[in-house]
């Protein structure tokens, strides 16, 4: 089964807020999201207070287990994400060109969740190749997907034809492989599972650029994080770029302490965050076992507000940027400091 095609997911995340606002008791004003700052202040703290109202309804359920209460979260918080995109960002960037379109056609529908596929929108995969191309140059760059269900390799591919650079996929999944490979023949497959598989050695520390979209669990994610390091070189131009959905981090403990540190004892650290980077369809049609889990795993409740924001047509995801800390990066630097300190000062 392909998916469906949507050329900007903006219009029908838009009917979901206006939707939600109306059931709030608020109609969004008519010229949304043209309207000045104050009045999106306004139309934020009030969607913040029904959150909140929604959330201690949730919390208040003795029949709902801890995991069900903290995952209700998801959906508020994911609706919180898209309202404050939808007036932030402006609408052309989630517009997929006809070439992308055309591009991303005939793709292999979503697998779940033993391949836990779901994939972003064809805008999403054209804002990452985009932001590739910003930093690696196809006439030497090595890139490398793990993963790639989103088809980022079958974007990025044609720029890099006819040039010294190369773009590898791996992926568990034959039917992916298969799928670039046709599409693109320069594009080098490697069927390697990331969870069992060992790396190979050919392959290790070799790559400029290594994108990856893991798993939506912050071990899993933490987990493919590691082999995307052992697979990055070291230039200091060198970049992981990491879609997640930070929700996964947030909803646990110092989840995201956790992240950061794990980071920093990899020699690893951030370079940029791109917030509500990615969108994902939600849509039945695009990710069926998606949607069947979301909501399997929280029954439906007495609370039309809340049963609305179940309905969220996109999950998001952020763009971490990552690389080598400097130290780790030029070992010079240390001794610069310390000549620095005794000899300088
Ligand atoms: C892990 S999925 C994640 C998509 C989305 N972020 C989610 O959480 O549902 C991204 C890609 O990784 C591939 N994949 C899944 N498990 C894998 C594994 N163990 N080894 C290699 N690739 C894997 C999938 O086939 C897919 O193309």
């Amino acid at each position: 089964m392909s998916a469906h095609v949507v050329t900007n997911p903006r219009d029908r995340i838009r009917r979901y807020l206006k939707d939600l606002f109306e059931l709030i008791g608020t109609p969004l004003p008519l010229e949304w999201p043209e309207v000045p700052k104050q009045v999106y202040v306004q139309l934020r703290d009030q969607l913040f207070r029904q959150i909140e109202r929604e959330l201690s309804f949730v919390d208040g359920q003795s029949d709902l287990n801890k995991y069900q209460k903290s995952y209700a979260r998801y959906f508020t918080e994911t609706t919180r994400a898209l309202f404050e995109m939808d007036w932030n960002q402006p609408y052309p960037i989630h517009e997929a060109s006809e070439e992308t379109i055309d591009r991303l056609a005939g793709r292999p529908g979503a697998v779940g969740p033993e391949f836990d596929q779901l994939y972003c929108t064809p805008d999403s995969t054209q804002r990452r190749t985009e932001v590739l191309l910003q930093s690696h140059d196809p006439a030497h760059s090595r890139v490398f997907f793990l993963g790639d269900d989103d088809l980022g390799s079958v974007l990025l591919a044609p720029h890099f034809e006819g040039e010294e650079g190369e773009v590898h996929v791996l992926d568990i999944d034959d039917r992916i492989l298969a799928h670039v490979k046709a599409r693109v023949p320069s594009v080098h497959c490697h069927k390697i599972d990331l969870v069992k598989g060992l790396i190979p050695e050919a392959l290790a520390a070799s790559f400029d650029a290594v994108l990856l979209d893991p798993p939506w669990d912050r071990y899993e994610c933490l987990m493919f994080l590691d082999k995307a390091i052992c697979f990055l070189n070291n230039n200091p131009a060198a970049r992981i770029y990491l879609s997640f959905c930070p929700l996964q981090m947030e909803l646990y403990r110092n989840g995201m302490a956790h992240f950061f540190r794990h980071l920093a004892k990899r020699g690893m650290t951030l370079d940029s965050v791109t917030p509500v980077f990615n969108l994902y369809s939600l849509d039945e049609q695009d990710t069926p076992s998606f949607r069947r889990e979301l909501d399997e795993a929280l029954p439906a409740l007495d609370a039309p507000v809340f049963q609305h924001m179940r309905e969220v047509p996109y999950a998001y995801s952020n763009l971490y940027v990552i690389r080598r800390t400097l130290e780790s990066q030029i070992p010079w630097w240390r001794e610069a400091l310390f000549r620095y300190k005794h000899i300088g000062g």
